[in-house]
Order: C-alpha cells, then structure tokens, then sequence
C-alpha cells in the first residue's frame, strides 16, 4: 500500500521519499507504481512524458534519515502494533517538530501510537484503501490528542490527493474494518463449515449483494495475515466472542497461505 499511496501523492504533484527496509522492498514497489501508471498509459489518460514526471517525484531511501524534510509522513508497516510503536518513536526523533505523522493502519489504536511521540497532537490515521490508485475513500481517524489543525490539513491534503475523507473516531477497525472483517472472516466460517464452495461463497455475494469481488477473494486480496491482524485487533479491543477469527483463517497464516502476495491462499494465483 506504501508504493500506492506514494505513487497518488507524486501524481499530485508532490515529491515523495519512499522509505522501506531494504532496496529489494522498494524495487518491489517502484515496479507496482509503473505497473499501474502503464494502465493509465495504455488507455491515453496519461502521457508517457507524464508518467515519467510522476515517477521522477519519487525518491526511494532504506535511511529513516531521507524523511526529515517531510511536511508528512504515512507510515505503512505492517499491522502489528510493536512494529509501528518502533517506527512512531523514530519518526518523532527525525521529522521535522511541525511534521505531521500519519499512519494507513487498518485498525490501530492512533492514540497508542500519538502516545508514544512527543507530538501526538500532529498524530493521525489516514486509512487508504486497496488499491490506493483506484479507491476513492481515504477514512481518516483521530486520535485522543490528534488536534483540529491536524485534521484540517490531512482532510485538505486527502482532497489534493484526489480522494475523499471520511472521519471517524478511534475505535477498534475503526469503520470499515469493523463492518467489513467480520463478513469476511464469516465467509470463511462457512467455508469451514462446509456451508458452500469458495466459488459459490463468492458468488453469492459478488451477484446477490453487487459486491465487486467476493469475501474470500477480498480476503486473498487484502493478505490473510492482515484479515487476521485486523480480527484478532476487533477481538482484543471488544473483548466480544463474536469477533473471534475463524480457525481456518489462522491456520491458512500458519501455512504460509496468505492469499494473492504469497500466491495460494483460498484461491492459487
Ligand atoms: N492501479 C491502477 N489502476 C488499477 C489497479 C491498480 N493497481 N487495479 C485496478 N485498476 C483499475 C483498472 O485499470 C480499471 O480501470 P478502468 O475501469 O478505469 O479501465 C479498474 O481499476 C477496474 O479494474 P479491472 O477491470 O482490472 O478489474 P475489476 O473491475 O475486477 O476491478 C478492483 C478490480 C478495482 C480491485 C475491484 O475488484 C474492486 O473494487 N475490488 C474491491 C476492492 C476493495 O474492496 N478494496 C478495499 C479492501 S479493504 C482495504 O483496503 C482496507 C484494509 O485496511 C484491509
């Protein structure tokens, strides 16, 4: 999602430094953003000489170092909560005081990780959605210190990106992982249960509900290990039984199934 969000942001005008953890990452990521560009290549919505504008506001860094100009920061590590304390605790070190830091968690507490910065009024979530490129809504989510101004600039930024706001307060998933995890992770009950076949799963609901993908797609989509992240997050914060992920989901993640990226999860890719 790193290289989404990168590559909406250069393509609306601004230089981006893209920071991961080693160079294989951000090759990774710099051939996703041309991939996607080339869509728009291809269907003449954008000039070749345009896409390479964009992909030239892109810098990409392994150095924490390489952020410390920037007017914002998104972080978009993985959804476990030490890993981002981490990166919050580095972040408030290098960026500038006046920086705002924002994270794409998909259901982390915002105010856990404003709490442990020296800033957490210029803290914030800013949730993208899969594909950054293609999805509209960008959910952005205060945290208990997260201040108005903050919020007033990330909202006005999010509609420079060319996406749409919509707030909620910090909550467990937040909104839309609320709503639409436990849907998902009760289309694997009933696979587990022998309810239906994945493909009538799907089915169902891609043409009985106009979804645009099925559950268990979506799930393979978004990475099983995330849908898991996110479950066990709804369980621990609501300490409610009906939260509680599906044993076939954990066991995919112990198998290393995780859906599209590791090329098996309910469906082989
Ligand atoms: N970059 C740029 N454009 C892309 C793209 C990408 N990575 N992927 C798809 N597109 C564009 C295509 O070019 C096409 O554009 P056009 O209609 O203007 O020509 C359009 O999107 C549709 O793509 P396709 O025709 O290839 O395929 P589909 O019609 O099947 O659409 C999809 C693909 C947009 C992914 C659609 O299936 C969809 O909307 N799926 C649901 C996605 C969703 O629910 N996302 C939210 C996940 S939850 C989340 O992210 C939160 C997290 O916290 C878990």
């Amino acid at each position: 999602m790193g290289a989404g969000i990168a590559q909406v942001a250069a393509r609306a005008g601004f230089a981006v430094v893209m920071r991961d953890v080693a160079e294989e990452f951000l090759t990774r990521g710099m051939k996703a953003i041309d991939k996607s560009l080339q869509r728009d290549v291809d269907k003449q919505r954008l000039s070749p000489d345009e896409k390479g504008t964009i992909i030239e506001r892109i810098r990409t860094t392994t150095d924490t170092e390489g952020l410390r100009d920037a007017f914002i920061v998104v972080e978009a590590a993985t959804e476990d909560l030490a890993v981002k304390t981490e990166i919050f605790k580095s972040l408030d070190q290098v960026a500038r005081p006046d920086a705002i830091l924002a994270s794409n968690t998909s259901s982390i507490s915002i105010t856990k990780l404003g709490g442990v910065t020296q800033r957490p009024e210029r803290v914030i979530g800013m949730h993208f959605m899969n594909p950054v490129p293609v999805m509209k809504l960008v959910e952005i989510i205060r945290g208990a210190a997260t201040s108005e101004a903050t919020y007033d600039e990330v909202r006005l930024l999010t509609e420079r990106l060319g996406k749409i706001p919509l707030d909620c307060q910090d909550s467990p998933g937040f909104v839309s992982n609320r709503v639409l995890m436990p849907m998902i992770n009760e289309a694997i009950f009933a696979l587990y249960e022998g309810v239906a076949s994945r493909e009538s799963i799907d089915g169902i609901m891609k043409l009985g509900m106009n979804h645009p993908m099925g559950p268990l797609a979506l799930a393979d989509f978004i990475g099983l290990d995330v849908c898991l992240a996110i479950m066990n997050v709804l369980h621990d914060g609501f300490g409610d039984s009906k939260y509680r992920p599906c044993p076939l989901l954990k066991r995919y993640v112990d198998a290393g199934w995780l859906g599209k990226k590791s090329g098996r999860g309910f469906y082989e890719y």
